[in-house]
Formats: C-alpha cells, structure tokens, sequence
C-alpha cells in the first residue's frame, strides 16, 4: 500500500504533470510508478518493491542505474564544469567523445555535430542535408525518403520523416512533403518470403521511388524498425539501400538511435556500411543524461566551409550541444564498452533470450512471431496464429500484460501487442530467464 507521503505527491503528479505519450485517463485506476531510486538493472519504489526494467528507460540505459564508474565520471566533471555553450567554445569530454566517435564509426565518417535528444539529431541530419543541396548547386532536391513503420522522433521535422500514422495524423496538414514507401514487413510479408532466406524483394518500392529528382536522401531505422514494434528486417535490405543511394547520388541516414552501442550485438549496424549521415543518441550517455551526436562525411563538411560573407555555415544550434557532463558519461560508456570483452559477454545472453523466446513463442497460442536482433527480442501477439490477425486496439492486451508485469516485479511496456525486451546490456543469463518467464506467465493470465 502506498504511504500517505505517496498518495500525496501521486495526486500533485495527477494535478500538475503531463506525461509523455499518456492517455492521462488510465492514471484514474492505475497510478505511474513513483520510482524513488534505481541500482543495476532494477527500479525502487517507495515501499522497496523491486522492478526489473526489462525495457532500459525507454531504451537507453546500457549499463544499468547508478553505475559506480559513470557516477564517478559525472562528478569527476562536475567538480570542473556543469554546463558551458559550445559555440566559440570546447572543452576536453567532447573532444574526447568526437575523436572516439570517429574512430568507432565506418570509415567514412569524420565530423560529429553534437546536439541533445534523438529527434534533435534527426533534424541536424535533415537540415545539414538540405543545405548540401543547396549549397553545391542542387536545388532542386528537397524530399527525404522514408520507411513506412518508420520512426525518427517526434518534433515536426523528424515527425515529416516518421511512417507511423499514431504519431503524425493530427499533424498531416503542416508536415513537409517527404515520401513514404512501403518497407520491409517480414511478419506480414506480401511476397510470401522469409526473413532468413529472402532477397529483399520488397525493396522494389525503393527502388522506384529514387528514381524522383527530388531527392535528397532516405532515412531509415537500420536493421530494427523500434517503435513499430521490433520489426526486423534482413541486412540484404540495407545493401541494396547502400548501392542505389550511391548510384542515385543520395544521401543515406542510418538513424542508430535505438540500435547503437551494442544493442543489436555489434557496436553499430552501419559498421558494415557507409551512411552519409549517422544518428545516434538514447545509450550514449547509458541512459544517463541527454546528448546525440550527428556524424557526417568530409565532404559534406566541405560544402558549408568557407569564408563567413558566404553564409554557407549551418545556422543550428541547441543550448545544452555537447554539455560536458552528459560528454564525460558518454566517454566512460564508451570505455566500458571496449573493455573486458564487454561485447563478446554479450553472445551467451543472445542466445538465452532466442532460446526462452522462441520456447514462448512455441508454446503458446498467442504467439504470432518471437523475432531477436542482438539483444533486442520481441514477441508479437495475435488473435489468430493461422491468419495472423491482430487484437482489436480497443482491446489493448499489450497495455494488460504490462499491468500483469508490474504486480510480477517486471516493468515491460509493450508497443501495442508486441511484447519486447530491452533491458540493459548488464543483465545476467539468470535475469534473462525470469524477464521473460514473468513475460509469459503475464501473458497466460491476461489471454488464456
Ligand atoms: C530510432 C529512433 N529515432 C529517433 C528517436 C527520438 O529520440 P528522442 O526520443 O530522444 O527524441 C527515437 C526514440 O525512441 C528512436 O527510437
């Protein structure tokens, strides 16, 4: 039961707080968690109850709270500096994390423009490309391409680029005109293919719509599409994508902001391949504070530089670019990442998630697809398993299993019917077992 102190500042919660992407009407019957502290890969409440934060905050927390080694880098830096803007001024921690960020992202990759949020270095991405354009006498190509499924954030600019009704129907009419294309849909494949066995033959749409003068470059979610519910797709999707960007002249946005540092089992998806531009964000920081990076070639560097009475330079900027506390914590996570054979631990765990998901996804009725990339599982819920035939939304059975998960001590928070796990890459073999034991038992109590 909560406490008197709790009831209070849930009801200020309730009176004074917005959150995000909340349906404010679910808080009349089940109140937010009010999580007072966090340790490793565990949420605190006030009366101690434990939760395993199964999907990492949202995705972003790699080494799980209060780590010891990125709370003494925070403080290290504090003691020198919080906060300086970064426009005629540097500093040591993002000089540091641009030259590491350069030397772990393909080759290609040389400039790193530092911005505060996923969707901020969506829009750094877009406009730096825009101004290419201009700047080197095309005009002309103004569209972005984008992925049906497709999420980039949520400001209007990234929202222009996103292919998920949810978010954009309200805003259709001040959108900029970009063009969606069918992706890949592997679950529901129209062509009646595998994901393990196919040739992406669904980048057909792709294909076509380069074809359009206008372009100036396709955005796209590679290997995971994350807020469309985990959909993954194969990497012969990304070569084909690689290939006609080069040879439509194109440029290519790997926006790795959920799948980055480690997520997917390598450090970056884009290891493999050239982008034009690379977004990252979200587990940079380990969760720990906000701070994304753009990173982009020499030559698109080129095209802004050159004497100020020209007015090439990119006129964009955020107050907190680069904060110096948010820059130490993103170098001691890098640190981590490269020590200890951190990424090869990582293979057991892999393979404890495949083998648990797909044992579920055997067993029980309601398991349209388990799909994995990394460490990035996803179970898909379905009415019928023949027809793969949704829930109807009013239903809201993911919104049900995540209730089951609290009372069991896990926080899961589905994206719509689709179960998934994303919990910080610390977690161990065990651990794994009862996320997604609890996972199941959540799902039995809520549909069988
Ligand atoms: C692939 C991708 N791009 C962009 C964003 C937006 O990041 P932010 O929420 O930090 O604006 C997200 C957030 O979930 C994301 O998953």
């Amino acid at each position: 039961m909560p406490d008197r102190k709790t009831e209070s500042d849930l009801t200020r919660d309730f009176d004074n707080v917005w959150h995000p992407c909340t349906q404010h009407k679910d808080y009349e019957t089940t109140k937010p968690l009010l999580v007072e502290r966090a340790e490793g890969i565990y949420l605190f409440d006030r009366q101690g109850n434990r939760y395993m934060d199964a999907i990492s905050s949202w995705w972003v927390n790699l080494m799980g709270h209060n780590h010891p080694r990125l709370n003494a880098s925070l403080k290290n830096q504090l003691e020198k500096m919080a906060h300086v803007m970064f426009a005629g001024i540097t500093h040591q921690p993002a000089i540091d994390l641009a030259s590491s960020l350069v030397n772990l992202s393909p080759e290609n990759l040389s400039k790193v423009f530092f911005s505060d949020n996923g969707s901020t270095s969506v829009e750094v991405a877009l406009k730096m490309s825009l101004q290419y354009w201009q700047q080197t006498g095309k005009e002309n190509k103004t569209r972005f391409i984008y992925l049906r499924g497709g999420y980039h954030g949520e400001t209007l600019g990234a929202l222009s680029v996103c292919g998920m009704d949810i978010f954009r129907n309200k805003f259709e009419k001040v959108l900029a005109n970009n063009l969606e294309v069918e992706g890949p849909d592997c679950f529901r494949c129209p062509y009646g293919l595998n994901r393990n066995s196919c040739n992406a033959e669904c980048f057909e749409p792709m294909e076509k719509a380069l074809q359009e003068n206008d372009i100036a470059g396709v955005i796209v979610e590679p290997l995971v599409q994350g807020a469309a519910g985990m959909k993954i797709y194969p990497p012969s999707y990304l070569k084909k994508l690689q290939s006609a960007c080069d040879s439509n002249s194109v440029h290519l946005i790997f926006d790795e902001i959920a799948v980055a540092f480690g997520r997917t089992g390598s450090l970056f998806v884009s290891e493999e391949y050239k982008p034009t531009f690379l977004c990252l964000s979200k587990g940079i920081t380990s969760g720990y504070l906000p701070l994304a990076a753009t990173i982009t070639t020499d030559e698109i560097y080129s095209a802004f530089y050159d004497d100020y009475s020209r007015g090439k330079f990119f006129v964009h900027s955020h107050s907190y670019s680069a904060n110096p506390l948010a820059c130490s914590v993103a170098n001691e996570t890098l640190t981590i990442l490269s020590e200890n054979d951190f990424m090869e631990k990582l293979v057991p765990k892999i393979a404890k998630m495949k083998q648990l998901g797909q044992q579920i996804s055997d067993e029980s009725k309601w398991c349209g697809e388990f799909r994995q990339q990394g460490m990035i599982a996803a179970l898909e819920l379905v009415k019928n398993q023949e027809s793969k035939e949704s829930f109807p939304s009013e239903s809201r059975v993911g919104y049900k299993v995540y209730l089951e998960g609290l009372k069991r001590g896990v926080f899961l928070r589905p994206l719509g019917d689709v179960i998934y796990f994303i919990p910080p890459l610390v977690i161990t073999e065990d651990e794994i077992t009862t996320m997604m034991n609890v996972a199941e038992e959540c799902i039995a109590a809520v549909l069988d």
